[in-house]
């Protein structure tokens, strides 16, 4: 089984890894523990974009679950120098156990999918950012429980984390608002795809209002080009306090980061009493132990 889009997961699946991530949080901190489903695997870690939470916690999260990760920077493989990403995902299938990739194109992720005999993982394509999706909806069990039936915002570019918000909907029964501009929509197969579970608006206040969950994201995602005129269209979409002042009363604030205070958001934002972007950064760690768990347990 790969993991490349939050659609590889059926609802059930989703909702055990979502209680099985908050159980592996708690024993961790309870009792320090891991299961050792890793022991004697290797797992490639393929970063042909900068990061800091996803690097750190599938490496923290693999050696904690007894396995070994591997890096290997975009500059590093042969694939710079033209190697196929069929023959590279071959090697790769023979020698390690299962390879998360960090890339810029979602078409070469179902390539190596296609071509692999090993689990593959997205850890973010132009197109999807599943793992974080995963932290993101253990954050909303773990803090305000069910997601089921409630409202929840999605405010500023229609990208790759938007997108993963539009395949969630779906799973968790949540209704999603996008509120972002003409300029930035999701594409349009996937609004059109998820339209049951999913609106589109231009108008953020009434958007916000009510909702149990408001996310944001920056304006300009790595590789995303002219930057300037995409900040001026998407200015009047940045979360504040006071539109978060619109929401449910026990409204969470989520931000995958790294943040543009200043930006998407409101300077200070991101430590507001309803901001829970701390535990969902924490909670990456978490939840793809739980994914980690569910594609290389033996059982399944
Ligand atoms: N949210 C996220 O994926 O962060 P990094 O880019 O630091 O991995
Ligand atoms: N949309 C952002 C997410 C970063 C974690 C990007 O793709 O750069």
């Amino acid at each position: 089984m790969h993991f490349l889009t939050l659609a590889d997961l059926s609802a059930d699946s989703c909702h055990n890894l979502i209680e099985r991530a908050v159980e592996l949080k708690r024993q961790l901190k309870e009792r320090g523990s891991s299961p050792q489903t890793l022991a004697d695997k290797s797992i490639l870690l393929l970063f042909e974009k900068p990061s800091t939470r996803t690097r750190l916690s599938f490496e923290i999260g693999i050696s904690q679950m007894g396995g070994n990760a591997i890096f290997i920077s975009g500059q590093d493989s042969q694939m710079t120098r033209g190697e196929s990403i069929r023959d590279t995902a071959r090697i790769i299938s023979s020698m390690a156990d299962g390879m998360m990739i960090r890339n810029n194109s979602h078409t070469n992720m179902q390539e190596f999918a296609n071509n692999s005999q090993v689990p593959i993982i997205n850890g973010l394509s132009s197109d999807f950012h599943p793992c974080q999706l995963l932290a993101d909806l253990t954050t909303y069990y773990e803090l305000r429980g069910s997601i089921a039936g409630k409202k929840v915002v999605w405010c500023g570019d229609g990208n790759n984390m938007c997108n993963s918000y539009i395949e969630a909907a779906s799973i968790m029964g949540f209704n999603l608002v996008v509120a972002a501009p003409e300029e930035y929509l999701p594409p349009a197969e996937l609004l059109e795809k998820y339209s049951s579970s999913v609106t589109v608006t231009q108008d953020i206040e009434s958007a916000i209002s009510d909702a149990a969950l408001v996310s944001t994201d920056v304006w300009v995602s790595m590789g995303d080009k002219d930057a300037d005129s995409k900040r001026e269209i998407l200015k009047p979409f940045q979360v504040t306090s006071e539109l978060l002042d619109k929401a449910a009363d026990d409204v969470l604030f989520m931000h995958c980061l790294p943040a543009k205070e200043g930006e998407e958001i409101e300077v200070g934002l991101l430590d507001d009493k309803r901001s829970a972007v701390w535990t969902q950064a924490e909670n990456r760690l978490h939840a793809q132990k739980a994914l980690l768990e569910l594609l290389f347990s033996p059982s399944n």
